[in-house]
């Protein structure tokens, strides 16, 4: 199994806590956003007895009220077209398993969420890159390029929209562009939408499973850990209007028998989140996103993408190896006693040697906290070159 690039920096940065040093965290996806007070009120007014399994599946009744969700996201599903999963993560990991046979392949646009090779490994599939670019902020490849990737054991493409660690938003004419290749070649696409609420600048985002003709292909990866701050839960499911994929993956959800009750409780809850709610979190990332990309673009030698959505931007630094950089800044640099946490992109990429010089760069901290992490960074850049 492939090391998680966000998380394998974990000891260093343990290591510089205990000597005092303050870590800012822009490796990790972690929200500092408050979890709707909706959500952590079922939780703990909840006098439950027995803590029981739950549905395989998910309740009818939570699967009911997720299908009301999504049609008012123009996702036109009922609740027999969803399994609950125990994060998107378990989503992945089963839809993987679902569509493809050991030795199969998926084609995946790079820089990827680092956990697709983790989850291909484990279910014996071939990650087959095709790189996207940071002069272009990371825009889906030609389409002749995926073409030419096919094969007999391609089994999908699986994209992130909107992307981490790219930020990238797939535009409609991307989308369609890409069902009609699934179609041409009867491939699943598969689409992890975990960021679907988190787009700026006006533009819309667009779900594969809005695309008329692509029912039986489309696969939808579901999470709530982004959309409601509320990663520990550990809650996110599977969405596709195919029925054999769907009691598939039904069979890997009886097999770890259910996802945890409680936190099945606080998404149910999580679902009665007013509109103001993702107004303010929407806002509020989208100030740290500029905050972010005009202090980054003021170091020199830095060159980064311009996110549309999500929470990420991938950076490009003036150095050869950012993951021996991301451990200096850990193991050797401090101004003020304090420090900070970047994830080397490699681990974002699946060819290898790309993305040496990159990061990814999570904005998940509040904007003062931002401006001091990078001016950290440009510090450390000063002493690092010279
Ligand atoms: C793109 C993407 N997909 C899936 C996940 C998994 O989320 P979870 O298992 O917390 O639902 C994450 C988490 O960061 C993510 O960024």
């Amino acid at each position: 199994m492939p090391e998680s690039p966000i998380r394998k920096l974990v000891p260093f940065a343990e290591a510089a806590k205990k000597r005092g040093v303050e870590v800012y965290h822009l490796n990790i996806g972690q929200p500092d956003i408050e979890t709707p007070e909706a959500a952590l009120r079922a939780v703990r007014e909840n006098d439950i007895k027995v803590l029981s399994y739950a549905r395989s599946e998910g309740s009818e009744t939570y699967r009911k009220k997720l299908s009301s969700y999504y049609r008012k996201n123009h996702i036109e599903v009922d609740a027999n077209d969803i399994i609950v999963t125990t994060g998107g993560s378990e989503a992945l990991l089963f839809t993987l398993g679902c569509v493809s046979d050991f030795g199969d392949e998926i084609i995946i646009p790079e820089p990827f969420y680092a956990n697709y090779n983790g989850f291909s490994v484990a279910n014996g599939i071939k990650v087959v890159p095709i790189v996207s670019t940071i002069d272009d902020d990371f825009a889906l490849p030609a389409i002749e390029e995926f073409e030419k990737l096919i094969t007999d054991k391609t089994r999908a493409i699986l994209i992130c929209n909107p992307g981490n660690p790219t930020g990238y938003l797939y535009s409609r004419q991307e989308l369609e562009k890409l069902k009609d290749l699934a179609l041409k070649y009867d491939l699943f696409l598969i689409a992890d939408e975990v960021y679907r609420e988190f787009v700026y600048e006006g533009i819309q985002h667009h779900s594969i499973m809005s695309l008329e003709g692509l029912e039986q292909h489309a696969i939808i990866i579901d999470s709530v850990s982004k959309r409601y701050s509320m990663c520990g839960a550990r809650i996110g499911c599977i969405v596709s209007k195919n029925k054999a994929l769907i009691g598939t993956a039904l069979k890997y959800a009886q097999a770890r028998l259910s996802s945890p009750t409680f936190a099945l409780l606080a998404s149910e809850a999580a679902l009665e989140t007013p509109p103001e709610y993702f107004e303010k979190v929407i806002e509020e990332y989208d100030e740290r996103r500029m905050v972010l990309i005009n202090a980054l673009n003021e170091i020199e030698g830095v060159k980064v993408s311009r996110p549309k959505g999500a929470f990420y931007c991938i950076a490009e630094l003036p150095v050869t190896d950012a993951d021996v950089f991301a451990q200096w800044l850990l193991e050797n640099f401090s101004d003020r006693n304090e420090t900070v946490m970047v994830a080397p992109a490699s681990g974002f990429y699946s060819t290898p040697g790309s993305g040496k010089n990159q990061i990814r760069i999570a904005y998940v901290l509040n904007k003062e906290s931002l401006i001091r992490s990078v001016e950290l960074l440009k510090l450390a850049l000063e002493q690092y070159l010279n």
